[in-house]
């Protein structure tokens, strides 16, 4: 679904004293409404609107100033290459504008991680810029989109914030964009940043941080969604699994993609079918990263896979997800060769 036309609402108890926050309203389950209120499985996600979201969460004009804008009305399953573009634009005038401290993004759960990193990695302001959203839809018994978007706004309008790149704010904690990955399909506690642990937490109107980010993001790195909007380089992604074929990357190649991940087994280990294909893939100058469908742990170089030899660069600890969308913003950067793409992963 195309990115809609924004609508904006404005709420405040006194807003001269209060740090202003805008709402950026994407969709999701935060925003889904099912028939019935024991239902968390079956409802229509991203057809509530941010007034509706905001209404919800009493005590929020007394944390912040709020500006809100319905940016979108999807499913994050559906997110467009085309509304990343809108939303990093969107978040960048609103910050360098000087008419914000920070910004909150309601979305949809299945592709936060893709986004969050995203922005992670584009944005250019020191401004908190939270991320948060809902695993069981509005109209939901024990709905938990109202306490989230309150964590969320309290997080942004925490001095605290400031400088720790992209956050996400979820079932009270706060995780950096670069490691938060979704790990359960209908739990309430839905994500984490395996083997490395949340930043800090947010309750009853107090934020502490028990860590910072140590790799460079947001102002730090070259990348920017302007650049890259213009025509997103496609990158795919192919996993590796038992008596898997060759049949994928060929067709993959044949469709002229810049780059592939692959989703390898343990330490991105790829079946030696696949291997050879995607070997010969590098050769036609198409940039391969190895990653892991584990869910945890890094992916070494030159250690399941001979990566010198074959021309791969290894993912680290970024998932395929993840690993796809920094393949992208580096190719639209320039870098192609493994030579240049290896320093890239390894820093951010
Ligand atoms: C979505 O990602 O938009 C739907 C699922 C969710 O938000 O939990």
């Amino acid at each position: 679904m195309a990115p809609m036309a924004t609508s904006t609402t404005s709420i405040s108890s006194s807003p001269r004293a209060l740090p202003r926050i805008a709402v950026l309203a994407t969709g999701g389950t935060i925003a889904g409404s099912a028939a019935d209120s024991a239902q968390t499985a079956g409802y229509q996600a991203g057809v509530v609107g941010v007034d509706k979201l905001l209404a919800a969460v009493p005590g929020l004009a007394n944390v912040a100033h709020i500006e809100a804008e319905q940016v979108a009305s999807i499913d994050s399953k559906d997110m467009p290459l085309a509304l990343w573009a809108t939303l990093a634009g969107r978040v960048d005038a609103l910050l360098a504008s000087g008419d914000v401290d920070g910004v909150v993004i309601t979305h949809g759960t299945d592709t936060l991680e893709e986004t969050a990193y995203l922005l992670h990695l584009t944005v250019k302001s020191a401004k908190p810029v939270v991320l948060t959203a809902a695993m069981r839809p509005s109209s939901a018994l024990s709905a938990d989109g109202p306490l989230n978007l309150l964590g969320a706004v309290t997080v942004a309008a925490s001095p605290a914030a400031r400088g720790q790149g992209v956050l996400v704010a979820f079932n009270n904690r706060i995780h950096s964009a670069r490691d938060i990955v979704k790990t359960s399909t209908y739990a309430v506690d839905a994500f984490q940043s395996p083997e490395i642990g949340a930043l800090g937490w947010v309750q009853d109107g107090r934020v502490e941080f028990q860590r910072g980010v140590v790799r460079p993001h947001t102002s730090g790195t070259p990348f920017s969604v302007g650049s890259v909007a213009v025509e997103w380089p496609v990158v795919d992604i192919v996993a590796s699994y038992a008596g898997a074929s060759r049949v994928m990357v060929d067709a993959l190649v044949a469709a002229g993609v810049r780059g592939i991940v692959v989703a390898g087994t343990g330490n991105g280990s790829i079946h030696a079918t696949l291997q050879s294909a995607l070997a010969e893939a590098v050769k036609k100058g198409i940039a391969v990263v190895r990653s892991s469908r584990v869910g945890s742990g890094h992916v070494m170089r030159n250690g399941a896979a001979p990566d010198d030899a074959l021309g791969f660069v290894s993912a680290g600890t970024l998932n395929p997800y993840k690993a796809r969308v920094l393949l992208m913003l580096a190719l639209a950067s320039g870098k192609s060769a493994a030579a240049e793409l290896q320093p890239i992963f390894d820093q951010y």
